[in-house]
């Protein structure tokens, strides 16, 4: 078999691409693992002294993590099945992140026990929690909800004064003075949301992050989350101005990308079940909303492509096979007009968010996962099966 990078042009990846769906069926994530490779690199370029910490939520899958331990970047996570991943990966705790708004008791005594490097604290009560639990020598980052809208869709928008995330300034303050007096506080964390295109909402960061950082002298650590969009982050710009941040405020930067290091290196492969012309002409696919959430939660926009074929087509919205209208995977695309029934399409951009968030709805069986490293094609995660589906309950 052929390898995704090793062979020239679109035709040679199509190519491989039918191999797999031959091989291996559909619907099936395929991941490129030099294409994460490129990523991490660009990121390394721009950021040599800052701290990488994946965020796992956006693909745990786990050829992906033991790539990213084999290239040196840390991990943010934010359950318990998320660190016990990244250890199992060999991401090893010192390079570990613990966050998130839902931090428990079984998570932080884990997290205690192996030592990770940061914790971020959502709220005050999550710092009462760490204590009760004796557990107060970590060190901390608290999180601050800026209240800054990011100009992202309104589930994105960590960073709204609305939303669950963080602390208000004051509160932060309060609570990072009382980490100070323990000697247990690292920085300051801000992630104002994923998706982000415009670097605005970080010129206007700078005005709180210059306060905090001033009140909090010993604070040595900026952790400005994630969000990067894709496919269209402007990287440099960005990296001027986090660069700036981080030294004005005397502080080691951590970043938290998810998106940007998986989206584009993987594509989502589905066949064609039914063909049915009408009013609107629906193409019913073999995965829909249980395999790829996004665009029935987000409006999120996938481009799709007939395997083998350019973009390009007759208007056609791209059903799963599913018994809601939210099913589906795309609507109005240009899909050839030819389509039959079995024909592969390609659905792009899926590395992020996509089998992360596939669930057993209408017990769906998650697809099968294929990674494609140079001239080798390993499957990293089988097929579900309807008795994987049935045994927890008809043991
Ligand atoms: N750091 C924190 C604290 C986060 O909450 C997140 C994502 C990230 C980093 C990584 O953000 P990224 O670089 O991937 O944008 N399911 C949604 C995205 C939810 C993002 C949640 N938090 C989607 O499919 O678009």
């Amino acid at each position: 078999m052929i390898g995704w990078t090793a062979v020239s042009g679109a035709s040679g990846r199509d190519r491989l691409l039918s191999e797999i769906a031959e091989r291996f069926g559909t619907p099936t994530y395929v991941y490129d693992l030099a294409a994460i490779r490129r990523q991490v690199r660009r990121l390394q370029g721009e950021f040599a002294d800052a701290a990488l910490l994946y965020a796992v939520k956006a693909n745990p899958n786990g050829e992906v993590l033991r790539e990213l331990a084999r290239l040196g970047v840390g991990a943010e996570s934010i359950t318990l099945g998320e660190l016990e991943r990244v250890l199992l990966a060999g991401i090893p705790a010192l390079r570990a992140l613990v966050g998130g708004p839902g931090q428990d008791a079984r998570l932080i005594d884990r997290a205690a026990e192996l030592g990770v490097a940061q914790v971020s604290l959502d709220s005050r009560s999550q710092w009462e929690l760490w204590r009760d639990r004796r557990h107060e020598t970590n060190r901390f980052l608290v999180r601050i909800n800026p209240q800054l809208d990011p100009g992202t869709h309104r589930h994105l928008a960590t960073g709204a004064a609305a939303s669950k995330f963080g602390m208000p300034e004051s509160e932060a303050l309060d609570l990072a003075a009382e980490l100070a007096r323990d000697g247990v506080l690292a920085g300051f964390h801000f992630h104002v949301g994923s998706q982000i295109s415009s670097l605005s909402v970080y010129e206007r960061l700078a005005e709180i992050v210059g306060r905090v950082f001033t009140a909090r002298p010993e604070a040595d650590t900026l952790d400005l989350g994630g969000g990067f969009a894709v496919p269209d982050f402007p990287l440099a710009e960005f990296a001027v101005i986090a660069r700036d941040l981080a030294a004005r405020s005397g502080a080691r930067l951590l970043l938290e990308p998810g998106r940007f290091l998986v989206a584009e290196a993987e594509v989502l492969l589905t066949k064609v079940s039914h063909l049915k012309p009408g009013l609107v002409r629906h193409v019913i696919a073999d995965a829909g909303m249980a395999d790829l959430l996004r665009p029935a939660l987000y409006g999120a926009q996938h481009p799709v492509r007939r395997l083998g074929d350019p973009h390009g087509g007759e208007s056609a919205d791209l059903d799963g096979p599913l018994c809601e209208n939210a099913d589906r995977l795309a609507q109005g695309v240009p899909l050839p007009g030819d389509l039959k029934r079995g024909d592969v399409l390609v659905v792009e951009q899926a590395g992020a968010y996509g089998m992360a968030m596939a669930s057993n709805y209408a017990s769906s069986l998650r697809p099968a996962e294929v990674a494609v490293d140079g001239d080798e094609v390993r499957l990293t995660r089988r097929r579900e099966t309807t008795e994987d589906l049935l045994r927890l309950e008809f043991p």
